[in-house]
């Protein structure tokens, strides 16, 4: 049997590790060949492939990026569709794909499989914001990511008497900033679940300067203030008409530092988060993923995704993954809230 690995959307820290547990234990026990889409669905729509040898996955558990590339083409536009991608898997002699990515990349495998293909998805974000599993690989190094930049910014803070912003990933969900933040000691956690007013984030800081410390706040870039409308951003729409976010901290900023007469400053952590090498955490439930990514297409669990249950490897439907983002819930926000100040 032959399997086409593809990674899609944002990068992500444990991709290659999912690739190197499909393909070890692929060969190992079944016997199987491995190919890799370059670059996500764009390599499937034009059935742009490379061979995935054993030696190739050699050691890249610890390797941040994807040795497949990737990219947020959407499957069914420029050229693509069931039928082309059939064609294509067809001619290359591909039996069945397993697509590794987020929301938008099991959607577009839903889709694809209810069509009649042989597609099983393993789910990546580093907001761990898919429903239907506990926590997605990527996210355990995000937080790492963020905290140890956090911590820096604390101590320039400190030095300066300053109020200091860090902007963090999360565009419909504050898992990072809450976990930073609490890792951290956040004087303020800004996420997009919760909605506050900039007097009481002024408020927060006030406190924290009153007791002699160096205010911190952690934003996630999806947070709005009470006032504003939609989260914001500045830099137009990406490839699925998404508003590309950033910028939320330097808005905060001066009217922060206008409401407490502290200089406040901001600084946006952006793709670091996202880069370089997993976590011990995030290698092992990603090889531990792709392995079982494995037993889905042995089994032929085609339109089934693997997920984290507690610490079990479970084997659910897209459908349980797709259309429900996993928020931070209120109680989980109530509990960090209390050391807010
Ligand atoms: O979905 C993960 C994520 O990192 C989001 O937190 C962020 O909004 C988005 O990807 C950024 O995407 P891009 O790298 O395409 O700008």
């Amino acid at each position: 049997m032959k399997i086409g690995i593809l990674t899609s959307g944002g990068d992500c820290p444990g991709l290659n590790a999912v690739i190197r547990g499909a393909v070890l234990k692929g060969i190992a026990v079944h016997g199987q060949e491995f190919v890799g889409f370059r670059d996500g669905w764009r390599g499937v729509v034009e059935g742009d492939i490379i061979d995935i040898p054993r030696t190739l996955v050699r050691g890249i558990a610890k390797q941040g990026g994807t040795i497949l590339g990737t990219s947020r083409t959407n499957p069914f536009e420029n050229g693509g569709g069931p039928a082309v991608i059939k064609g294509h898997m067809d001619r290359l002699g591909i039996d069945a794909i397993i697509a590794i990515g987020g929301e938008g990349t099991l959607a577009a495998a839903k889709r694809l499989t209810d069509a009649g293909l042989r597609i099983v998805g393993v789910p990546k974000t580093i907001d761990n914001d898919l429903d239907a599993t506990d926590y997605t690989f990527g996210f355990d190094t995000a937080v790492e990511i963020a905290t140890e930049a956090i911590d820096r910014l604390r101590t320039t803070g400190e030095s300066h008497h300053r109020c200091m912003i860090a902007e963090v990933m999360g565009r419909h969900v504050g898992w990072i900033a809450l976990h930073s933040g609490m890792a951290s000691g956040a004087h303020a956690i800004l996420i997009p679940e919760q909605r506050v007013s900039i007097d009481q984030i002024a408020a927060w800081v006030k406190l924290a300067h009153d007791r002699g410390r160096a205010p911190l706040v952690v934003v996630a870039e999806g947070f709005a203030l009470d006032t504003m409308g939609e989260a914001h951003s500045e830099r137009g729409l990406d490839t699925f008409g998404r508003p590309r976010l950033g910028g939320i901290g330097e808005r905060l900023a001066p009217e922060i530092e206008a409401r407490t007469g502290i200089e406040t400053r901001a600084t946006v952590l952006g793709h670091i988060q996202r880069g370089g090498v997993p976590t011990a955490f995030d290698r092992v439930l990603a090889t531990r993923l792709g392995m079982a990514a494995i037993d889905s297409v042995v089994e032929g669990r085609w339109g089934t995704m693997v997920s984290l249950n507690g610490t079990d490897i479970v084997h659910v439907g897209f459908d349980a993954a797709l259309g429900r983002l996993k928020t931070v819930p209120q109680d989980r926000y109530d509990e960090a809230r209390v050391l807010f100040g």
